[in-house]
């Protein structure tokens, strides 16, 4: 742990474990910022399809991927920092299935991965953050102050990811989900650069009893603890 006054909370796990609502939950406690640097891939997955880009085509994402403005700008609640891609905030449009689907293939490129690691750690270095993904723990911040896997049994993410689409009003059959989320976990945890990975001191949480918020608490409760340790 470092002497940094605003800590670094680096945050991993697998699609569909809760990690953005646990990693907001978390940061609006503390009064920190909170990424979710998914986004980041899931923007330029939609940018690259919209501009009919191969995505199997490494040179031309990389090169895409250096090109683009990439702004990060709080929303109006504060906590969260939302990515901007040549000034346009692509929220809505990033959930797409079709961005889906391919901003796995997207990530698995080494000259994206670098670029986007490079905006990653300049967010983060000064500390005040909660950031989540999949190499945070492990290649953005490996020595954040605080580093947590988050993880849940595939059924119950699933489910998780049903109940999330119900509520924004879309349709898709749980078995689909499920199938697609395998999928994904298996490409972002078998890739050679940076795979999904547990890293060796992370502080580990299987969700899959637990309501996020309790999860969100025990993280909290793990800050805590070890802040009261240094006093
Ligand atoms: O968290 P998400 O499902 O929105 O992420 C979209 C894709 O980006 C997913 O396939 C994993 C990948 N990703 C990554 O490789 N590294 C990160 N730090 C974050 C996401």
């Amino acid at each position: 742990m470092t002497d940094r006054k605003e800590w670094i909370i680096a945050m991993d796990g697998p699609a569909g474990v809760g990690k953005s609502t646990v990693g907001h939950l978390v940061a609006k406690k503390l009064g920190y910022h909170f990424i979710n640097t998914g986004e980041m891939y899931r923007a330029l997955t939609w940018k690259a399809l919209r501009e009919g880009i191969d995505v199997k085509d490494a040179e031309a994402l990389t090169a895409l991927a250096e090109r683009v403005r990439w702004e990060f700008k709080p929303t109006e609640e504060g906590t969260t920092l939302k990515t901007f891609i040549d000034g346009e905030g692509v929220t809505l449009q990033i959930r797409d299935e079709q961005v889906s689907k391919h901003s796995s293939t997207v990530a698995g490129v080494p000259g994206v991965r670098r670029r986007l690691r490079g905006l990653q750690r300049e967010l983060g270095e000064a500390g005040g953050i909660v950031m989540e993904g999949r190499d945070i723990t492990t290649n953005v911040f490996p020595d954040a102050d605080f580093k947590i896997y988050l993880d849940a049994a595939p059924e119950e993410r699933a489910r998780r990811r049903y109940r999330q689409l119900r509520a924004s009003g879309k349709e898709g059959a749980i078995e689909d989900i499920l199938k697609a989320m395998t999928a994904r976990d298996r490409q972002d945890s078998e890739r050679k650069i940076n795979p999904l990975r547990q890293a060796a001191d992370a502080f580990v949480i299987d969700s899959t009893d637990l309501s996020l918020r309790e999860v969100a608490d025990k993280i909290l409760d793990h800050i805590r603890a070890r802040r009261g340790r240094r006093k």
